[in-house]
């Protein structure tokens, strides 16, 4: 029997023009530090509103747009769309107000299996990925773990995102991925079976369009 999960009503942080405004200044400050201007364009409004609309946790738009606020967050898409600026954005914006319900650790796919190749207790660095609420930024870039003295090569992420998969059933733990893999290629690189459990753990998010990388 999978645990019951503490029920704390879900309601948005504030009103919908709120977030979105707080959000755009965020953006707006970020890219300048970058001497860059924030672009708003038809590649990428209507995933900045949903993002925001998801972030501010609005229930209303759980419905419409048959997002869940319980999953976790996939956004794929091409190169350089803006993907993980967006949620650098929120990860400021949490520390900034101080908002917990927007914070969350990331890490680079390459960087965790970086540390699965260093460690000597691979186990360990399963297990700590495994737990919690995480960001894995560009899935799909990363190496095949070594682990030679076990099974040879191994795609630690396969390990990894079914452990959260049964700590999303069980706990409601939340895992977000930036990627530029297709849900063709997800499946042909990481299997079946996870590529099927995706669906039930993420709200799928394109941005796509061209590189904004200058
Ligand atoms: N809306 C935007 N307006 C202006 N610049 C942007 C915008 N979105 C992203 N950029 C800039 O484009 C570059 C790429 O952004 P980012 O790294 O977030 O892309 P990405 O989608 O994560 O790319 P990749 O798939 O290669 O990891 C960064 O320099 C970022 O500052
Ligand atoms: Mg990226």
């Amino acid at each position: 029997m999978p645990l019951k999960r503490k029920k704390e009503p879900v309601t948005p942080l504030c009103s919908p023009e709120l977030f979105k405004k707080v959000f755009f200044k965020a953006a707006q400050k970020f890219y300048a530090e970058n001497d860059l201007d924030f672009g708003v364009d038809i590649d990428n409004k209507n995933f900045l509103g949903h993002f925001c609309r998801y972030w501010n946790r609005e229930t209303a738009f759980e419905m419409m747009e048959n997002i869940s606020l319980k999953k976790g967050l996939l956004v794929f898409g091409s190169y350089g769309t803006g993907k993980t600026t967006s949620f650098r954005i929120i990860q400021n914006l949490a520390k900034h107000y101080g908002v917990k319900e927007l914070w969350f650790p990331s890490i680079s796919a390459q960087e965790v299996v970086d540390r699965f190749n260093m460690e000597k207790n691979k186990e360990d660095v399963i297990r700590d990925y495994s737990k919690g609420t995480f960001l894995f930024d560009d899935l799909g870039s990363e190496t095949a773990g070594n682990n030679i003295y076990q099974y040879g090569k191994e795609d630690v992420f396969v390990r990894i995102l079914l452990n959260r998969y049964r700590n999303f059933e069980n706990l409601g733990t939340k895992t977000h991925i930036t990627t530029n893999l297709s849900q063709k290629q997800i499946e042909e690189r990481y299997g079946k079976q996870l590529a099927d459990r995706f669906v039930e753990m993420f709200n799928l998010l394109k941005l796509d369009g061209p590189s904004r990388r200058k």
